[in-house]
């Protein structure tokens, strides 16, 4: 059960909100892969500091924070307990299955329904929740989306859906045909696939999902592991007296209004410079100058 004892600003962030199902987010959101240790494995060298992340996004009022029980793995969504637990009723906390950890930090797949089942009994008992807020099926693999049936697993999730355990359903690292696999099974409140200026290859499935009211979630919004860089990305930032990743999240903010940012990081500053640079404001010149960056 989420309590109410830990309040949230009501500062206003860039973007406004955005309905997931039966809750109203923030567009402007946190990812908390950053906060493990070394790729994504064993704890944070500065705990006090992953700990006051978790504390200033809620306190800058950000209301929808990406996990999984896979990152550390455990480590992220412990940290979110320790951090924010109880918690305030108006967090969102979206988290993800499909692939587990081995002792050299790769990311095994793990879908059958008796993994999907154990893995929300995991992200149930490490975020201390009765019912998990949103779990996304992470389909493909580290090196991107793979053509092929969602059913089986999709419908695990369903399932434990109908038993209470998931209040929404979303996809991830998927293609259009396992979206509109997954849609015919469940309804989606949202798709969660690598997207920022550089890499556009879903452009018309953000569009689609506009239009049927759901909300695309970009992982590595500022180029995750290899941050974007281009020039006209630094013309652009330099032109405007700001930082590629603030303009970089600002025109994720413009691309499209059902767009929802979770940016990573493990630094309070890089946080607090992310809030206020995403709302960076951008000209129709900006925007065309940004636009033929990475449009395919
Ligand atoms: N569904 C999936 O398969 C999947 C895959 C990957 C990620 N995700 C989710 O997506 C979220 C976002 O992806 P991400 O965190 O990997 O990548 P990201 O948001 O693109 O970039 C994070 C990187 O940018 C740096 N950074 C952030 N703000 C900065 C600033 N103001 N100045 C300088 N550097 C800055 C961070 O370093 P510092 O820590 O030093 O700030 C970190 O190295 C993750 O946290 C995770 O929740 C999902």
């Amino acid at each position: 059960m989420k309590g109410t004892q830990m309040n949230t600003s009501s500062t206003a962030l860039p973007g406004g909100t955005w309905t997931l199902g039966d809750a109203t987010v923030t567009r402007f959101g946190y990812g908390a892969m950053q906060l493990a240790g070394p790729w994504v494995m064993g704890p944070p060298a500065d705990r006090d500091g992953a700990l006051a992340v978790l504390r200033e996004a809620v306190g800058l009022g950000i209301t929808h924070i990406d996990t999984s029980d896979a990152y550390g793995p455990r480590v992220t969504n412990e940290l979110i307990r320790e951090a924010l637990h109880p918690y305030p009723e108006s967090l969102f906390i979206a988290t993800k299955v499909g692939a587990t950890r081995d002792a050299q930090g790769n990311w095994p797949t793990a879908r059958r329904p008796e993994d999907l089942r154990k893995q929300v009994r995991d992200n149930l008992d490490s975020l201390g929740v009765e019912t998990l807020d949103l779990v996304n099926l992470r389909m493909g693999d580290a090196q991107g989306t793979r053509p092929g049936p969602i059913a089986e697993a999709f419908e695990t999730l369903a399932e434990l859906q109908r038993e209470g355990l998931i209040r929404h359903l979303g996809v991830s690292n998927v293609t259009e045909e396992q979206v509109a696999e997954a849609r015919g099974i469940a309804p989606i409140v949202c798709v969660q696939n690598m997207y920022n200026l550089a890499h556009r290859h879903d452009d018309d499935l953000v569009d689609r999902l506009a239009a049927d009211g759901i909300a695309y979630v970009p992982y590595f919004p500022l180029g995750g592991f290899t941050p974007l860089q281009s020039e006209t990305l630094s013309r652009v930032a330099s032109r405007l007296a700001a930082t590629p990743m603030s303009v970089a999240l600002a025109w994720l903010l413009r691309r499209s209004p059902n767009i929802l940012l979770i940016p990573g990081t493990s630094s309070v500053a890089h946080l607090r410079e992310n809030a206020a640079g995403a709302g960076l404001a951008l000209s129709p010149q900006d925007m065309a100058e940004l636009d033929g960056i990475g449009r395919p």
